[in-house]
């Protein structure tokens, strides 16, 4: 069985800064150092990170006044970097650049009076953190159905979760260019995703069966997946090597990889051992039952 690995896959740009900075302040060593929920969503490098020293907190209010927050690359709405000030924390910015010109354009549109729209998954924190540089005002939809049933309007402005899937983004602007006299479309979906997506449904095409690798809860993966499921392929995600089927791979002659943004070097390439040492074995199964049928 040949493994074919995505062009593009695991940490991208903004992830890699994130790291970068959490690391480099966990070594400081001057007071401790907090992170707001999971830096990645990938779980063996959150422990890597609880190692370094870098605690996780769900709320601004668990942090020891005087440590320094990271701000994970999702970014945060201004109440949280207001609650970190008032509580005596050194801010440790670790936002992606790419969600920071999002939260950005939303702010200033919302703040001269346009309807903001944001095209993504309502409970992903990074669209969370956008709407909050609204005022709340922002109104969340995930595609054209609930776009359809937003109401006619004079002037509105549309931008996406940064790992939308264009094809969904470009359905809500032609669905709002109908009822909107003047749609600004701000087109906030970052350049890795974009690249990765289209990297894995190529691959996808030209493959028997594909493996996503990458946290359960990390949403670029799972919408890696879902692109290549709608391929037609058959998708497994898995966060590790461990978690792999030999049953997947039975008869399978190519087999594609790829991995969310959350996902390290040295997991992407255990997972591509094992698929090739499983592709082995099954093929040497395979071989044996043709010949005692023979
Ligand atoms: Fe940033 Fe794009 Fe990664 S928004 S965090 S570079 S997936």
């Amino acid at each position: 069985m040949q493994v074919r690995r995505s062009a593009e896959a695991g940490f991208c740009f903004g992830v890699k800064r994130a790291l970068k900075l959490a690391m480099a302040t966990a070594r400081e060593r001057d007071g401790p150092v907090y992170c707001l929920g999971p830096l990645i969503h990938n779980p063996q490098v959150m422990n890597k990170l609880a190692a370094a020293g870098i605690q996780e907190i769900s709320r601004v209010e668990e942090a020891r006044p005087g440590g320094k927050l990271i701000i994970r690359s999702h970014g945060v709405g201004p109440g949280i970097l207001a609650a970190a000030r008032k509580r005596d924390l050194k801010v440790v910015d670790a936002t992606c650049p790419f969600v920071g010109r999002a939260q950005k354009l939303a702010h200033s549109e919302a703040a001269s009076g346009t309807l903001v729209v944001v095209v993504g998954d309502k409970n992903h924190p990074e669209v969370q953190g956008i709407v909050d540089w609204t005022g709340g005002r922002a109104v969340v939809v995930e595609g054209p159905r609930e776009a359809e049933k937003l109401p006619a309007m004079a002037c509105m402005a549309v931008l996406a979760q940064t790992t939308q899937p264009l094809a969904n983004f470009q359905a809500v602007v032609d669905v709002l260019l109908q009822k909107v006299g003047q749609l600004k479309v701000y087109n906030t979906i970052c350049h890795t995703t974009g690249a990765r997506q289209r990297a894995t449904l190529e691959l996808a095409r030209e493959v028997d069966v594909m493996v996503v690798v990458g946290g359960a809860s990390s949403a670029n993966t799972r919408k890696l997946a879902a692109l290549c499921r709608q391929a037609g392929v058959p998708t497994y995600q898995v966060e590790t090597a461990r978690e792999l089927d030999p049953s997947w791979f039975k008869g399978v002659k190519v087999a594609g990889l790829t991995a969310g943004a959350s996902t390290p070097d040295w997991i992407i390439e255990e997972v591509e051992r094992r698929m090739k040492e499983l592709g082995e074995m099954v093929a040497v199964e395979e071989n044996i039952k043709d010949t005692s049928v023979a």
